[in-house]
């Protein structure tokens, strides 16, 4: 009866271990037939005891050298399952060195940041401090302050986003011209940076939200020639060359006289092309000499002061330097325009 017990037991124990895909699986089959204490096995032999000397000799080596076998095909599988699980790990974690890395991609800045720091750069170079004022602005600094009374037609130039506070966007940046003056006595040089809004319909060349830049210098005996050779280096210095530029008449409440100023094109040298309506100039600025009313609006006594003032619009300026024919462009968020900086 042992007999024919051991040979289907080999026969169901080697079925077994070839089945199992875990080492916790193997682990369990293990003890099954040759755990110490209830491995079938092991209990083989615990019945001898009844059997004759010779037969439990006999029987006791039979089910020896079966544990033998066993305990090597144990040992196999168990390497083999090993191997597999080191393959898969190996697989699943598997990096190629030698691929091709990813380029990270950098960002930078955008090109009205780049030429608003060129444009104060410039002007801090020629020893004017660089002053910020507020987007939301009252309207005696927008306009009353500026000369510019509640029933002058000259409102209407721009075109004004009223805020329900009682306040407005400032539609330019010369507020701070007077803001600056109440707090500060000449002679003083400034340039005011800053976003402006108006209430445009949009097009290729005007849009609700501008940067401005606005200038003023005020001291004793200054004249327009002031204002011209500091325009003229300011050019110069920006564009990288030299750049022809004209005054021409304007008018700004704020300013008398007022000009706007005008440089070459730089797209076609003056010679009259698309980008400058066939005129051969471009226009870039309004300016002019303070308004006695200004002064007057800031505590100043026009009899002791002089200034001039202007007001450039940065994009125009950064579009004539990188000749681009959109305005549109800059608020945008196209990349294919942005990664051309
Ligand atoms: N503030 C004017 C504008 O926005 C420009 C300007 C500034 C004109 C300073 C004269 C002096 O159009």
């Amino acid at each position: 009866m042992v007999k024919i017990n051991l040979k289907t037991l080999k026969i169901r124990a080697q079925k077994e271990i070839e089945k199992t895909g875990t080492p916790e699986g193997l682990n369990e089959v293990f003890n099954k037939y040759l755990g110490t204490g209830k491995g079938e096995l092991t209990l083989v032999l615990r019945s001898l005891g009844k059997l004759s000397k010779a037969e439990k000799v006999k029987i006791g080596r039979e089910v020896n050298d079966l544990k033998k076998i066993l305990r090597i095909q144990f040992d196999q599988k168990e390497k083999s399952l090993k191997e597999k699980l080191h393959k898969e790990v190996e697989e699943r974690e598997w990096i190629d060195v030698s691929a091709p890395g990813k380029k990270p991609l950098f960002g930078h800045l955008h090109p009205l940041t780049i030429t608003g720091r060129k444009v104060e750069e410039i002007f801090q170079g020629m020893g004017f401090s660089v002053i910020e004022g507020p987007e939301m602005e009252s309207e005696w600094y927008n306009f009353d302050a500026l000369n510019i009374p509640k029933d002058h037609p000259a409102r209407d130039q721009w075109d004004t986003f009223y805020l329900r506070n009682g306040l407005l966007l400032r539609t330019h940046t010369s507020p701070n011209q007077v803001r600056y003056m109440e707090k500060n006595q000449p002679p003083l040089r400034i340039i005011v940076p800053g976003t402006c809004y108006r209430h445009e319909a949009t097009d290729a060349s005007h849009e609700s939200q501008l940067f401005q830049i606005e200038g003023l210098m005020v001291d004793k005996k200054i004249s327009a020639a002031n204002f011209k050779a500091t325009v003229g280096e300011f050019f110069r210095r920006f564009f990288g060359k030299d750049v022809s530029f004209r005054l021409r008449p304007d008018f700004f409440p704020f300013t008398e006289p007022s000009f706007d100023i005008s440089i070459s094109c730089v797209v076609c040298g003056g010679k009259g092309c698309s980008a400058c309506k066939e005129t051969g100039w471009m226009e870039v600025a309004g300016a002019g000499m303070v308004h006695p009313n200004v002064f007057k609006n800031s505590g100043l006594n026009p009899k002791d002061w002089q200034g001039w003032a202007f007001g450039f619009g940065l994009e125009r300026l950064t579009m004539l330097k990188y000749k681009i024919d959109d305005i549109r462009l800059f608020r945008s968020g196209d990349l294919r325009f942005l990664q051309q900086f």
